[in-house]
């Protein structure tokens, strides 16, 4: 069974779906800029779950949810080792900087203020999970389309499920946040999905995870 059947029997709740030309465009693309940028996400999705870690709703964490951050601040460090062993390995570097106009897309979606602490959490966490099933379809786009590039083939085939867990584990969390009912929860994030659908579509084309289509 091919990733993306795979994909189809698993919630895939995207607005917009990659067309498999994006993954040839980036397959016959420089790889090593593709390395880099997807080197950088897995270093800011570690950073972000670390960052998340500490910030639990008041009075006291809902169970598990250090833990939970804890793990998928491990697996994105994992991740990362493997990006960059495989970006040297081809001659690339990391590079010092890096840009993701998509993800700061999504975090000014972000309610702010102080009587919005709770929903700003939920906003938070919803950025957290739209960037993981993204991340988690481009991956198994990239993995039907990588032929030619075995070890990049086996990559984003290895990373796939990793993505979907997490876009579960931060979804779920939304729905653990006192305060704020089921009910909003949803509309939330079916407001979430939509904009996320808009905003992918204002990307530019570049190597990179979360460029346009
Ligand atoms: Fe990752
Ligand atoms: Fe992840």
């Amino acid at each position: 069974m091919s990733l993306i059947s795979k994909m189809k029997d698993v919630e895939m709740p995207l607005r917009c779906e990659t067309p498999m030309s994006w993954g040839e465009r980036m397959m016959a693309g420089d790889k090593l800029a593709l390395l880099n940028d997807h080197a950088h996400l897995e270093k800011k999705a570690g950073l972000n779950a670390l960052e998340m870690l500490n910030r639990w709703p008041e009075p006291v964490p809902p169970e598990a949810w250090v833990q939970l951050m804890c793990g998928v601040a491990k697996d994105e460090v994992e991740h990362l080792a493997i990006v960059c062993r495989i970006l040297h390995k081809r001659g690339g570097a990391l590079s010092k900087s890096h840009r993701n106009p998509y993800a700061k897309g999504l975090r000014d979606l972000i309610r702010k203020g102080v009587a919005s602490s709770q929903t700003g959490l939920v906003d938070r966490l919803m950025v957290s999970s739209l960037i993981e099933l993204r991340s988690c379809e481009r991956f198994a786009v990239l993995g039907e389309c990588a032929d030619d590039d075995k070890e990049l083939g086996k990559l984003y085939q290895g990373l796939w499920a990793s993505e979907h867990g997490h876009y579960k584990t931060f979804l779920n969390m939304c729905y653990q946040v006192p305060g704020v009912s089921k009910r909003e929860v949803d509309e939330r994030w079916n407001w979430f999905l939509d904009e996320e659908a808009e905003l992918l579509g204002r990307q530019g084309q570049y190597m990179g995870m979360h460029s346009g289509i």
